[in-house]
């Protein structure tokens, strides 16, 4: 096993990669009960650099199992808020102090640029850990005045209370590993929970480094579970499990439905932050150059694996060429490369799997009589590469419109008025997200209410902010994250009557 010599690790990123790789069950790190594992890639390469276990239904069922018993336990139920908040606030401090560690193995398991791994992936992880840390001290009920039919007057006292929803199934995908790990397990940890965490296939290690530092922070053991292992045995387990109170889920919006009807089973609670195939849409008034720098960042950024990503164009017809020429400029400018590279801005897509299936929609954007302005192929033989590509010439109905592509690939699309880009923007199956750029207040705020999506940006595009609600209209999932919302998703409202 072998990794890019040409860029050095540290020692502690390459101390964590020679490690064997187990997974942490009730405080103990375990290989599969199968003993089977599972091979980690590099995908500026190709290679296999780790190997991780490869977990099914028993490793899962004992996962449930000691996260039960956590959960019961008077170690985690007799710790105060203030002490969960502490936890998390260590957990915070210690993703800070391993950050180049936690970006560089971020960076040779999903390809991403070191750069980038570490100033949104783990410095995000970190803030998120310590917004959510202060919501432990800040969960309330409220006290209600019942108006009960009363044998006696005024001699009810009603309240509710906030109780930690049980178990937690995290099952996260490989875009953002450790930021995703940090989105399912603060909050959960935070509002009293307890969490078995299934990191993708694609991208395990994070999250493995990630139980570590939980355990270093002072979490009692068995309050969080690792395992690695693939989605349709591990995962799927996880979803069945009826051990397990509330599924959290990010990724397809395909694997997405699996999960939410497997849980549906067991009653257990569910949240899917699933696809996106987001409307960037460009006014006349718009500088055109600011615009086209925005859209290619919004598509671009992460090589387009980001369920936001700005992978719809629509410009208003007379600026449509400025603002194109632009966009297609800065595709072409940007540094490609291993993500081990300082110098690299775009790196490997996560997978073989994923560069052909990116590949795959471009084709069918050629097929359906697209022309590509820019970019289109692969990059060399060893690595999965795929240049920034920008597709023009497009109906409506064409698959690489319709469905989302997950790769550094956009669809430009000219419009004439308001009405034709509100039809535009709304016209797929998915609703998470979309931007707007222009400084006419009127026709902006006139956009916002009817484009069907759970974030709309203006003039900035993929902007996340851990205090604002998360999360998609239509196909693009069910519940919110992020601000208060994460609260109402890992506690159970309880109602109490007393009569005096
Ligand atoms: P995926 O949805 O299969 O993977 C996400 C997670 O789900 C992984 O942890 C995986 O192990 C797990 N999983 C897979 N099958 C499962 C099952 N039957 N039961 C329970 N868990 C399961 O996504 P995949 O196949 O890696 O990527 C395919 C496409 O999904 C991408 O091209 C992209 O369009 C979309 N995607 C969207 C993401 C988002 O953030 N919205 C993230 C990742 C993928
Ligand atoms: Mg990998």
């Amino acid at each position: 096993m072998s990794i890019d010599h040409e860029f050095p690790l540290s020692e502690a990123a390459a101390r964590f990669i020679a490690a064997p790789k187990k997974n942490l069950i009730g405080g103990h790190w375990c290989e599969a009960q199968s003993g089977l594992t599972l091979d980690v890639r590099n995908p500026a390469t190709g290679e296999v650099f780790a190997r991780v276990p490869a977990a099914d239904a028993a490793d899962i069922d004992q996962a449930v199992r000691a996260a039960r018993s956590a959960f019961e336990s008077q170690g985690w139920r007799g710790a105060r808020p203030i002490d969960r908040e502490r936890w998390l606030l260590k957990l915070a401090e210690l993703v800070e102090a391993n950050a180049q560690e936690l970006a560089e193995i971020e960076t040779l398991d999903n390809g991403k640029p070191v750069t980038l791994a570490r100033r949104v992936d783990v410095t995000q992880a970190a803030d998120f850990l310590r917004y959510i840390a202060g919501w432990a001290t800040k969960i309330e009920g409220s006290t209600v005045e019942a108006s009960a039919p009363a044998f006696r007057k005024n001699e009810f006292f009603a309240y509710t209370r906030r109780e930690p929803v049980g178990v937690v199934g995290a099952i996260i995908p490989w875009n953002f590993p450790l930021l995703m790990a940090a989105w399912k397990v603060g909050p959960a940890l935070a509002a009293g929970c307890t969490v078995v965490l299934k990191p993708a296939e694609d991208t395990p290690l994070t999250a493995l480094r990630f139980a570590e530092l939980a355990l270093e922070a002072g979490f009692p053991a068995g309050v969080l579970n690792v395992v690695t292992g693939f989605g349709h045995i591990a995962g799927a387990a996880l979803a069945a499990h009826p051990g397990v109170n509330k599924i959290s889920f990010t990724g397809s919006t395909q694997v997405g439905k699996l999960i939410g009807k497997a849980a549906m089973d067991n009653m257990t609670r569910v949240s899917l932050e699933l696809g996106g195939k987001s409307p960037v849409i460009v006014l006349d008034d718009a500088d055109p150059k600011a615009a086209a720098a925005g859209a290619a960042n919004a598509v671009f950024f992460n090589m387009g694996q980001v369920c936001v990503a700005g992978s719809r164009l629509y410009v208003q017809r007379g600026i449509f060429d400025a603002v194109l020429e632009g966009v297609s400029a800065g595709a072409q400018k940007l540094r490609i490369g291993p993500g081990l590279d300082p110098n690299s801005q775009l790196g490997p897509l996560v997978s073989e799997k994923q560069m052909n299936r990116v590949r795959g929609y471009i084709q069918s954007g050629i097929d359906d009589g697209g022309r590509v302005l820019t970019g289109g192929e692969r990059i060399g033989e060893r690595g999965y590469f795929v240049k920034p590509t920008v597709l023009t010439g497009l109906g409506e109905q064409a698959r690489i419109v319709q469905e989302e592509v997950f790769g550094p690939v956009v669809v430009a699309t000219p419009f004439d008025d308001l009405d034709e880009v509100v039809k535009l923007a709304n016209s797929t199956p998915y609703g998470l997200a979309a931007s707007i750029w222009s400084n006419d207040l009127k026709r902006v705020q006139r956009l916002i209410p009817r484009i069907e999506a759970g974030t709309v940006w203006v003039n900035c595009h993929g902007v996340m902010d851990n205090a604002l609600p998360f999360g998609g209209y239509k196909q693009s999932g069910i519940g919110r994250e992020m601000g208060s919302s994460l609260i109402d998703h890992y506690t159970e409202t309880k109602s109490v009557l007393m009569m005096l």
